[in-house]
């Protein structure tokens, strides 16, 4: 089956924020503050009035009425306090986006700044303990006694790995259009990840009550979290409409983006690891610090995978947060699971080296019967079963476990394994199926953010009806359809599948129409750990001239339930794994420690895989059955493809080289 919206997109058919048509529609341009700590004394909009076109200038000068209620990251001209370098302080509205441009760069603002910390350090004197970490896990999981079983190891290790800042690059810049209809309803066209929680949160913010808020986005050019949060472009350009009593239409230019639309925190992770002679393990702590801003508490739950992957008799896992001087970091697919990963799996290789096993018998000797953090059983786990199909697929028993001892000329050549995991979750979702004529309306407001949501959907619902998906028609990417949650930690499928089951078993029996809400279903949900794993396998070789890394291959292996889908369900797998590989070898963002804010901020500074890095990269799964999850029996899939994939790689280039670096990226400078 094609994807749905596959032609439209292809022939630039598709309609996405920015390219809603709009009557009199005015432009907005961000002013974006130039101090990271310190005080607004004045903005001067009087020389950016003058200039062609302008309709207003908005700031702290005459704050616009929101919300006290409205989240601290889009009460936009709210306080005359700046928490971060680039944050928004005004904007220019005008006729056009060229002028709305010009006249921003117009804008006087004066500060009074104040000395600011941007810098995320172990040994940071504002580092603290979270009361629980995303999405509200506890800070502190552990058992057992971690210095004995460290004490009694034959085998240790102790090693700190460091992740930088890393942005999100959706293609499709974040874009709102805001209006006022003809019923005095504000529309919002967002690149929003989920229409029903940007409607809440875009109400809040502006004080309204939620009926009156809707907001629209039908196609999405990908978000991987970015978009999961609203960000401040959807509630300016409201503000801007209210103010010019027209609509307005903001584009963030990808400088922008780097500033406000969040970004995945740097992590400092600190690793111990005891293992026997047989290389069971004996101790595991991951001790894992992130920084947030001084406006939210972002803690991100870094340390929990050590809580799922490994049988271990003693366990500590806990998270350390400094409010800096920064924006507020936000989701970056597998947030929390693919920084832990990256450490974790780093370290299992390491002491697979120290022991002197092999890297996938040393987790198939560990692998967990419950889940070690909580004692519950597993609704299904083939980590096992995954690392021994790759190993087969990928010729590992070929392999010589020495370091550094193959080269072809220049090239250093190595190959690596990492696991993968990631929780499988759902939330309440309701949906409506109706009969029509001869076919089939599904309604949710889900979102296809590139994944192909809406095939995935016509399939699941083509299935209960038991019809040909022809005779299906989805509608989603509205909040005043079903109120569906955002497509992201991987719940899209689950979560909006379920409703659409429920709705159309529902409509079977009526005949007519089936309304669902799975909130009471999924608190029936027994107490069980779900989730999905996979093994990645990597081959890099690494010029030992110029100290060039280039991965050869990669292959991943994923038991994730019942897939939908094969063709969106690879892409999803390749593409995370793609993502792994910019992780490993080339995304990174620098802050500024003199003036805050970030120094890398459009795609010629932030290197992300372009076609000819990526040689050879699969993607296959086992048949997972697992009746514990949901009525499709699937886990999700659009972020486990990213955990472990920058590990693999890793311990291929140590495996290369015999030279382990700690430090992502692993650039050509740190291996030579
Ligand atoms: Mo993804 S980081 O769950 O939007």
């Amino acid at each position: 089956m094609n994807r749905i919206e596959g032609r439209v997109k292809v022939t630039g058919l598709a309609t996405y924020a920015a390219e809603y048509p709009a009557e009199g529609v005015a432009y907005a341009f961000a002013v974006q503050s130039r101090i990271a700590k310190g005080r607004i004394k004045r903005v001067d909009g009087g020389p950016a009035l003058e200039l062609p076109g302008v309709l207003a200038v908005l700031s702290c000068e005459d704050p616009p009425a929101m919300s006290e209620d409205a989240d601290p990251e889009l009460a936009l001209f709210q306080r005359r306090e700046v928490a971060y370098r680039g944050q928004i302080v005004a904007a220019v509205v005008a006729d056009t986006y060229e002028n709305a441009r010009a006249a921003a760069a117009a804008v006087r603002v004066d500060y009074d700044p104040d000395d600011h910390d941007v810098t995320l350090s172990a040994g940071h004197p504002g580092l603290y303990k979270p009361d629980v970490v995303n999405p509200g896990f506890p800070t502190d999981v552990g058992k057992g006694d971690v210095e004995a079983g460290l004490a009694e190891a034959a085998t240790t290790v102790e090693v700190t790995y460091e992740t930088p800042v890393l942005h999100n690059n959706p293609m499709e810049p974040h874009a709102a259009l805001a209006y006022w209809d003809a019923e005095g309803r504000l529309l919002v066209y967002d690149t929003a990840q989920g229409t029903s929680i940007s409607r809440d949160l875009i109400a809040t913010a502006l004080g309204l009550p939620q009926e009156q808020v809707r907001v629209v986005a039908r196609h999405v050019g990908g978000g991987f979290g970015s978009k999961g949060t609203t960000r401040p472009q959807a509630v300016l350009a409201a503000l801007a409409a209210r103010a010019v009593g027209r609509p307005v239409k903001i584009v963030l230019t990808r400088q922008q983006m780097f500033d406000v639309t969040g970004y995945r925190t740097p992590t400092i992770q600190r690793l111990r690891l005891g293992a026997d002679a047989q290389g069971r393990l004996t101790a595991l702590e991951h001790v894992a610090y992130g920084q947030s801003s001084t406006l939210i508490e972002f803690a991100e739950q870094t340390a929990v995978p050590g809580r799922v992957m490994y049988a271990t008799p003693a366990l500590r896992t806990t998270h350390r947060l400094v409010r800096l001087d920064v924006a507020t970091p936000s989701w970056m697919r597998a947030p929390g699971e693919c920084p832990g990963m990256y450490a974790l799996e780093s370290a299992m290789d390491e002491l697979a080296y120290a022991a002197g096993l092999d890297p996938v018998e040393l987790r198939i000797v560990n692998d967990a019967e419950t889940e070690p953090g909580t004692g519950l059983p597993f609704s299904s786990r083939d980590l096992v079963g995954c690392l021994r199909e790759g190993a087969r697929r990928f010729g590992w028993e070929r392999r010589d476990p020495a370091p550094g001892i193959r080269r072809e000329g220049e090239w250093l050549v190595g190959t690596g394994v990492a696991a993968s995991t990631y929780p499988a979750r759902r939330m309440p979702c309701q949906a409506v199926a109706t009969v029509l004529d001869d076919d089939f309306l599904i309604q949710v407001a889900a979102a296809d953010i590139g994944t192909g949501a809406r095939t995935a959907l016509t399939r699941i619902a083509a299935d209960t009806l038991e019809v040909a998906p022809e005779r299906v028609h989805v509608e989603l990417g509205d909040s005043d359809l079903p109120r569906a949650p955002v497509a992201g930690g991987s719940m899209g499928t689950a979560s909006w599948g379920s409703a659409v089951v429920r709705a159309c078993e529902e409509l079977k029996r009526d005949g007519k129409q089936g309304r669902a809400d799975t909130a009471e279903e999924i608190k029936g949900d027994a107490e069980l750990a779900r989730h999905a794993f996979g093994a990645q396998f990597a081959e890099v070789r690494v010029s030992s001239v110029t100290g060039e890394i280039r991965v050869a291959r990669l292959l991943g292996v994923f038991a994730a339930g019942r897939i939908v889908d094969p063709v969106l369900a690879r892409s999803q797998f390749i593409g995370g794994m793609t993502m792994g590989m910019g992780m490993a070898l080339m995304e990174e963002t620098l802050t500024d420690a003199e003036f805050g804010g970030f120094l890398h901020r459009d795609l010629a500074q932030y290197h992300v895989p372009v076609c000819a890095d990526v040689r050879d990269v699969e993607a296959v799964w086992l048949d997972e059955s697992d009746g514990e999850l949901n009525p499709m029996g699937t886990k999700g899939i659009g972020e486990i493809g990213i955990v472990g994939t920058a590990a693999a790689i890793g311990n291929a280039v140590f495996h290369a080289t015999g030279h382990r670096v700690r430090e992502l990226p692993i650039t050509p400078a740190k291996v030579l």
